[in-house]
């Protein structure tokens, strides 16, 4: 997988920040967010939506995800059915690069469930960054070229996964 330019990993970075914002996190008070940048260039972002119903919660990282999947074709039917601009966008499930950040100054790592999906559609070497709240006034003095951000990648996060090549496999018949 391409590493990323400096410019894509700052956009990529400030989009999960502005992603935060969105947050709906009335129960944990916990928000998160996330950015998802597409092969075509284009970054997604996500935020978690929670629910009274504490199980319908939707995770920033699957949000990103799943908003990038149906893209807006969704969306112009729902909410703006004469944007041209949104009735050419057609949904993403390439993605070079994902970034999650909360509100904790430290790097924070996607939940099971998400590693999960992030496997569905994300090559096992596709950067992830984790990245703490206080970015980039992180470690300033300490000279760190990462400002805190920790990469990795779901192949990291979630060894030995189960994926959908893994449907394709012959089987017994039944
Ligand atoms: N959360 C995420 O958005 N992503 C994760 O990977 C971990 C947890 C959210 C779910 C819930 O809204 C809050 O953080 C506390 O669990």
């Amino acid at each position: 997988m391409a590493a990323l330019s400096e410019e894509q990993r700052e956009a990529l970075i400030n989009s999960a920040f502005e992603g935060k914002e969105f947050s709906y996190s009335p129960y944990s008070k916990f928000r998160v967010g996330a950015a998802l940048l597409a092969s075509d260039g284009t970054i997604i972002k996500g935020a978690n939506i929670e629910n009274a119903s504490y199980g319908g919660t939707i995770c920033a990282e699957r949000t990103a995800i799943v908003k990038s999947a149906v893209g807006s074709s969704l969306m112009e039917i729902v909410c703006c059915p004469t944007s041209d601009s949104l009735r050419q966008s057609e949904g993403k499930r390439s993605f070079a690069a994902l970034a999650v950040v909360t509100d904790v100054k430290s790097a924070i790592s996607p939940c099971g469930l998400c590693r999960q999906v992030i496997r569905e559609f994300c090559a096992q070497d596709m950067p992830i960054l984790l990245v703490p709240a206080d970015y980039p006034q992180f470690n300033k003095d300490s000279g760190d070229a990462e400002k805190g951000v920790k990469q990795t990648s779901i192949g990291e996060l979630l060894p030995d996964s189960f994926g959908p090549e893994h449907l394709e496999l012959p089987r017994g018949t039944i």
